[in-house]
């Protein structure tokens, strides 16, 4: 595939050592396009955490490789891969790990403080990133309150703050009611729309049958990578 914006090959992570060895990924393969909708699905322990964390950077593979936008990143230095992550990866956990005491403006300006972004332009721009997730009402509400929904939403917010052309979602509505999730997807689904490539693990068949791609992992291995209806066929059966 030549517009891959995310590539791995023959990724194999290991945690820890001896007894205590887990090995989290056995040889997982796989390509994402450009601007691609990418569910990955698969049960609970086989690694699709960890895929995540290697995909962003966050972690590096016992051996095997990432290429992001065609660069092998295992080559750089923590720095390098560091300043790559910040200007390409917006990253949404499943708990939404907004700042307490900060308000929403100020969670979302805080991750532009690196960037070396200007005071009065982090505010503006983080007004303007709330107003895209629907939360231009709620600027200078605390984390505890907003709903789950929209705390989600202050999250998603702050993974655009640096206009990344990737979004790693690590099953960013798990913890969400259905009201909620709706809400987060309605904001996910319009980033795709506008050209991101959206990676989302999820263990929610609705989602895995809108992805233009589902990926699916099971023992640290792709199991099946394709369109959502073969997936979810495979699911039902
Ligand atoms: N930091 C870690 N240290 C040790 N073991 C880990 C760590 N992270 C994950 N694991 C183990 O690796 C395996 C895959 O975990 P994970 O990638 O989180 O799976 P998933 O996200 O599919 O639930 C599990 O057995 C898990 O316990
Ligand atoms: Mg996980």
């Amino acid at each position: 595939m030549t517009d891959a914006i995310i590539q791995t090959e023959n990724l194999f992570k290991t945690y820890g050592s001896g007894a205590a060895e887990t090995h989290a990924l056995r040889g997982a393969t796989l390509a994402i396009p450009r601007g691609a909708f990418c569910a990955i699905i698969g049960p609970s322990g086989h690694g699709k955490s960890t895929l995540m964390h290697l995909i962003g950077g966050l972690d590096r593979p016992t051996s095997g490789s990432v290429r992001i936008d065609g660069a092998e990143i295992g080559g750089l230095s923590s720095s390098r891969l560091a300043r790559l992550r910040a200007e390409k990866i917006g990253f949404v956990f499943q708990f939404f790990n907004l700042l307490g005491n900060l308000t929403a403006e100020e969670n979302v300006a805080a991750a532009m403080m690196f960037a070396g972004v200007p005071d009065k332009a982090q505010k503006e721009r983080a007004r303007q990133l709330l107003e895209l997730v629907g939360l231009g009402h709620k600027l200078d509400s605390r984390p505890k309150e907003l709903s789950g929904g929209q705390q989600q939403r202050v999250a998603i917010a702050r993974a655009l703050a640096n206009d990344p052309d990737i979004l790693l979602m690590d099953e960013p509505t798990g913890n969400l009611d259905s009201e909620a999730e709706a809400e987060v997807l309605a904001a996910i689904r319009d980033l795709h729309r506008q050209g991101k490539t959206v990676i989302i693990v999820t263990h929610n068949p609705e989602i895995a049958r809108q992805a233009e791609l589902v990926i699916e992992i099971r023992d640290g291995r792709v199991a099946r990578a394709g369109h959502a209806a073969s997936a979810l066929e495979r699911i039902a059966a």
